[in-house]
């Protein structure tokens, strides 16, 4: 099968025919339908986040049950699927107190000296999240899988499997934004725009997006959004304080930077929390004013996938897409095949794309 094959750090992905082995106990082979390009991966190929070359990226697909392994109940070929990268071993303290997310589900991947899933010209590939989404098929763990209705479009249910259930779980889960507060969210790209929509969803009263790109602020006013704030027409912070008279409730960073998780917490009022759902690399440090932190009671909270329960939510989003409470159609900016894969990177890299998706025959 063709994938895209990320061969050392800050390379362009090569396409390349690349061996799938078959299904074992607890494995799913996926004809991959599309897969959404999040900014994760792109740190993957700055080497900002550990994952070994060569590798296989891609981690937020939709796709088709092709064939099963022994012992798998959860699905059967034809079945539509969303795979995420919180796979969940469903035995362990995260998993059994309602935290799956945090569980990673490591013990369901190949260990070391196994068959690999993936290889090429017999040296083995690592595969993101276990699911390695920018390839023709897709050998994942059942745990990864969630059936959705059979009337979601596969090109706008792919975008679910990260971005979405991300920023949708970010605002809903992990910040349980409540009816009308007053919200900011810093960065709209395929996370900071389905964050924004979260908070609609929740019935935030004022969604402020921030960017320094203006035609996001327009996207983003189009998806939820009430203010826009250009972080390049001079302080964001400044501007977020003005417009809300004193700072935001809960405030959203959704680009991965220390700068701007600082603005985050800086426009939030007393008592305010910042939410990082941006990545940052290991090693990458963030700095915290002492002072407003504890004379201003504020909070700061880390935000992986959405704090999600992806069986659950997932389905819910799909439902919020076809009853029109989510938009998807707006954020797709370009549906792409493979071979274009390193085209969506360099549209991220210059922020002209809001969510590129790579699409399959
Ligand atoms: N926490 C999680 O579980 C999780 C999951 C998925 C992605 N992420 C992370 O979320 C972040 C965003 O991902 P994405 O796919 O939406 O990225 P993206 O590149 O599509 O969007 C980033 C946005 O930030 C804007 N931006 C850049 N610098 C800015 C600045 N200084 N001020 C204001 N806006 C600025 C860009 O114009 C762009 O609109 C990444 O760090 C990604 O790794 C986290
Ligand atoms: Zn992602
Ligand atoms: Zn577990």
């Amino acid at each position: 099968m063709k994938a895209a094959v990320l061969h050392a750090y800050n390379e362009p992905l090569k396409i390349a025919e690349v061996q799938i082995d078959e299904p074992r106990s607890g494995e799913v082979l996926l004809r991959t339908a599309a897969s959404g390009v999040c900014h994760s991966d792109l740190h993957i190929i700055e080497g900002r986040l550990p994952a070994p070359p060569p590798l296989v990226l891609g981690h937020e697909p939709a796709g088709i049950v092709e064939r099963v392994g022994e012992d798998v109940t959860y699905v059967k070929p034809g079945d539509p699927v969303i795979a995420c990268l919180s796979v969940f071993c469903g035995k362990c303290e995260y998993c059994t107190a309602g935290r799956p997310y945090l569980c990673g589900g490591a013990q369901l991947d190949r260990q070391p000296g196994d068959t690999p899933r993936l290889t090429l010209d017999g040296t083995p590939l690592y595969q993101m999240g276990q699911l390695a989404s920018f390839a023709e098929k897709m050998l994942v763990p059942e745990n990864s899988l969630v059936k959705i209705r059979e009337d979601m479009p596969l090109d706008r249910a792919a975008l679910i499997g990260c971005g979405v259930t991300t920023g949708l779980g970010a605002a809903l889960n992990t910040a349980r934004v409540r009816a009308g507060s007053t919200v900011a969210v810093i960065g709209c790209g395929g996370v900071g725009l389905s964050i924004i929509q979260g908070c609609r969803i929740a019935g935030a009263g004022r969604i402020i997006a921030v960017d320094t790109q203006d035609w996001k602020l327009e996207l983003a006013r189009t998806v939820g959004a009430t203010d826009g704030v250009s972080a390049s027409a001079g302080d964001a912070v400044a501007q977020v304080i003005e417009l809300t008279g004193g700072g935001v409730e809960q405030a959203f960073e959704a680009i991965g930077l220390n700068a701007t998780v600082q603005q985050a917490l800086a426009m939030t009022r007393k008592g305010g929390t910042a939410f990082m759902v941006g990545v940052l690399g290991i090693g990458e440090n963030i700095e915290l004013p002492g002072f407003d932190v504890v004379i201003n009671e504020k909070r700061i909270q880390g935000s992986m996938m959405g704090s999600n329960a992806f069986r659950i939510d997932m389905p819910r989003y799909v439902d919020f897409y076809l009853n029109g409470q989510l938009k998807l159609d707006e954020m797709i900016s370009a549906r792409r095949p493979l071979e274009e894969v390193n085209t969506c990177f360099d549209e991220m890299r210059k922020g002209t794309a809001a969510r590129s998706v790579i699409v399959f025959d």
